[in-house]
């Protein structure tokens, strides 16, 4: 029958819809940081932490506070900020090395932190902030 038909498709497309409202949702349960706009903004805090610490910090060969700047009148740090400008350089770098991976290495879906990366930041950097550009033996 015609009615129960379209009742059937109507009643899979609301919950089509709820899916999609629950799964898009910008600010879902999971979004505890607040100033994400490389990193997917639902990354899990687990993940975070390895690419900060794992990525980041033993990459370049740098503590948190060469990106992060301190909250004013308190050594804390304050991870949202971009008042220092080495985590803008950070985020062009890891918008490049996701290009590179996609581009240049056929790594499908690019995720910083992925095992199945080809480029990391210490393929070029090494365990330093500024990789060694005079390699080629002065
Ligand atoms: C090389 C630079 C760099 C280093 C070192 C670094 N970070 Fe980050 N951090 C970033 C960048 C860039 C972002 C923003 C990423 C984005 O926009 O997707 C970020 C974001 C964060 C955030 C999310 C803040 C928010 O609410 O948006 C936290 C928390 C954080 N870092 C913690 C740490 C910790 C802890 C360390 C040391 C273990 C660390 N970071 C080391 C560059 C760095
Ligand atoms: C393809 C090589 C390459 C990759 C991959 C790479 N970098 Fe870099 N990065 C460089 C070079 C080269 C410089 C130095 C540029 C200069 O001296 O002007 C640099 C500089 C930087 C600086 C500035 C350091 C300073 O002392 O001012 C930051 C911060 C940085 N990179 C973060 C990262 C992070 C984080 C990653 C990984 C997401 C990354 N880089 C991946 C090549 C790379």
């Amino acid at each position: 029958m015609p009615l129960t038909k379209t009742t059937i498709v109507s009643s899979t497309l609301v919950a089509a819809l709820a899916v999609c409202s629950v799964t898009s949702s910008p600010a879902g349960p999971q979004s505890e940081f607040k100033n994400l706009r490389v990193l997917p903004r639902n990354v899990s805090s687990k993940t975070l932490q390895s690419i900060m610490i794992d990525d980041f910090e033993d990459g370049l060969g740098v503590a948190c506070s060469f990106c992060h700047a301190e909250q004013k009148g308190s050594h804390k740090l304050d991870y949202a900020s971009d008042a220092k400008p080495e985590k803008s350089i950070a985020r062009n770098m890891m918008r490049m090395t996701l290009k590179l991976n996609a581009r240049y290495f056929q790594v499908h879906r690019p995720g910083l932190g992925d095992p199945g990366l080809v480029i990391t930041c210490a393929t070029c950097h090494q365990g330093k902030p500024r990789p060694d550009l005079s390699a080629e033996g002065q």
